[in-house]
């Protein structure tokens, strides 16, 4: 049996970039070359096609009366460009001062493969019955895996939910997420003439798709970081004192964090902390933005489009369809006249939090806190796992998110890395879970 850490080098070699249809065919062999480990782990193994990418489903169980683990993770990695800023190819993964360097490495392929590993390295013993479920499309806002878990709803029963697809609080500490932000994705494309006119011949006379796109972005935010769209923060449920006072405990230093990100200053809502404001606040950011001439030197030229990308992140209760829906009749309101609009909608997601005294998330605090040797810390995330609502809502079951990864890791972009510590105490918290989960399950009925 080779050792996990060349597996997970086989596995990162493979391209699986869900939205690029030129990769559809390595994104397939990524689901083939799982579904080939899994099965000599001993697992039963589906490769079920969707419209899209295929999910690959597993399950190893070890007697009804056993407990049920649920792992979900992806298979799919973001597109790996700008090529240029890679220091290694991303689809050659490099080691390098106890890192491996790849697409994928910890979003997710890196962290999804420590449970993998740990399923294998756990074949002689049987504490617990073992299911997996692994998509092709989670960065392409999982399109087809709703249907799948309300299709197999029975297949999918488990008592616990095991997701390791987020980051841990600093390096050593080991951390379980109990919130995420929730998600709406936009774009708005505006149009003011036939056709790209002559700045000097036209200027002044008729619209600019790029001054009304700039004017558009401007009244969805304000300079000081609130968003202007009515009733955007309606729904928002408050922050706790006591979850204030947690956070305020965990090892953050502001002037670390803006070194770390190149950032010159750090910006957003006045009166909450760098960590209140990516966990518990939403937000409104533009994704991308395109108008007017682009190329070497300068081009007297009027645009007759333009469009802009953005994403708004959302905090509990707020509701991504309710969100769309007012930023839409927002927009339109004020669009100034003499320009076509058309808003198109993405992909959402709902914000989740999970309780942290279930028993599992309790016997995963164990598990990784005998892997780290420290105790184990509560936080939330700013990312989106949209799937995780729907788990819950479909499947009842708890979910823990217990994540392998760090916020330096270079996610969706160039250099991803992964720590091999992270990867070699995952393995061990993940066969820790497995352990301790029947007895927490126990003592907690
Ligand atoms: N692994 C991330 C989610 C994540 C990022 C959790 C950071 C916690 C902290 C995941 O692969 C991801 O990027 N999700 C997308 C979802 C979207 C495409 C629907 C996201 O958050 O942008
Ligand atoms: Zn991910």
């Amino acid at each position: 049996m080779k050792d996990p850490l060349s597996e997970l080098i086989e596995f990162l070699r493979i391209p699986s970039v869900s939205a690029n249809p030129e990769n559809a065919g390595d994104v397939a062999r990524a689901a083939e070359w799982l579904a080939e480990r899994l099965r000599r782990a001993g697992f039963t193994v589906e490769v079920a096609p969707t419209a899209g990418h295929p999910i690959v489903y597993a399950e190893r169980l070890a007697g009804g009366d056993r407990p049920t683990v649920l792992i979900y993770g992806h298979y799919d990695v973001q597109p790996p460009e700008p090529l240029e800023l890679w220091e290694t190819p991303p689809f050659e993964p490099t080691i390098k001062d106890g890192k491996i360097y790849a697409r994928g490495a910890s979003d997710d392929k890196g962290q999804l493969f420590a449970h993998v590993a740990a399923a294998a390295e756990l074949a002689g013993e049987t504490p617990v019955n073992l299911k997996f479920v692994i998509e092709g499309e989670e960065e392409v806002g999982s399109p087809n895996l709703v249907a799948f878990v309300e299709e197999n709803r029975e297949r999918l029963r488990a008592d616990a939910v095991l997701i390791s697809d987020s980051p841990m609080f600093a390096p050593g500490l080991p951390t379980l997420t109990y919130g995420l932000r929730g998600l709406t994705y936009m774009e708005v494309r505006l149009r003011g003439l036939g056709r790209d006119v002559h700045s000097g011949a036209y200027g002044g006379a008729v619209p600019n798709a790029a001054h009304a796109a700039a004017w558009l972005i401007s009244r969805l935010k304000d300079e000081m970081g609130w968003v202007r769209i009515p009733g955007f923060y309606d729904d928002v449920e408050p922050l706790s004192p006591q979850e204030r006072e947690m956070w305020r405990r965990l090892p953050f230093d502001e002037d670390e964090y803006r070194r770390e990100v190149g950032a010159g200053d750090t910006s957003g809502e006045p009166g909450y902390t760098i960590l209140e404001r990516r966990w518990a606040r939403p937000t409104f950011d533009v994704n991308g933005i395109g108008s007017g001439y682009q190329g070497e030197g300068s081009k007297t030229v009027i645009p007759a489009t333009a469009f802009f990308k953005f994403s708004m992140r959302l905090v509990p209760n707020q509701d991504p369809d309710k969100i769309a829906d007012l930023t839409e009749s927002y927009l339109r309101r004020i669009l100034p006249a003499g320009y076509q609009m058309e808003v198109v909608r993405y992909h959402g997601g709902y914000p989740v939090l999970v309780p942290t005294d279930s028993p599992p998330m309790q016997a995963a605090a164990a598990a990784l806190s005998q892997a780290w040797g420290r105790e184990t810390v509560f936080t939330r995330e700013g990312g989106s796992i949209p799937i995780v609502h729907d788990f819950m809502r479909v499947l009842g079951a708890p979910v823990v998110l217990m994540g392998f990864g760090l916020e330096s890791d270079n996610l969706h972009a160039p250099n991803e890395k992964l720590d091999l510590i992270n990867f070699e105490k995952g393995i061990e918290a993940s066969k820790n879970f497995m352990r301790l989960l029947p007895e927490y399950l126990e003592g907690g009925q």
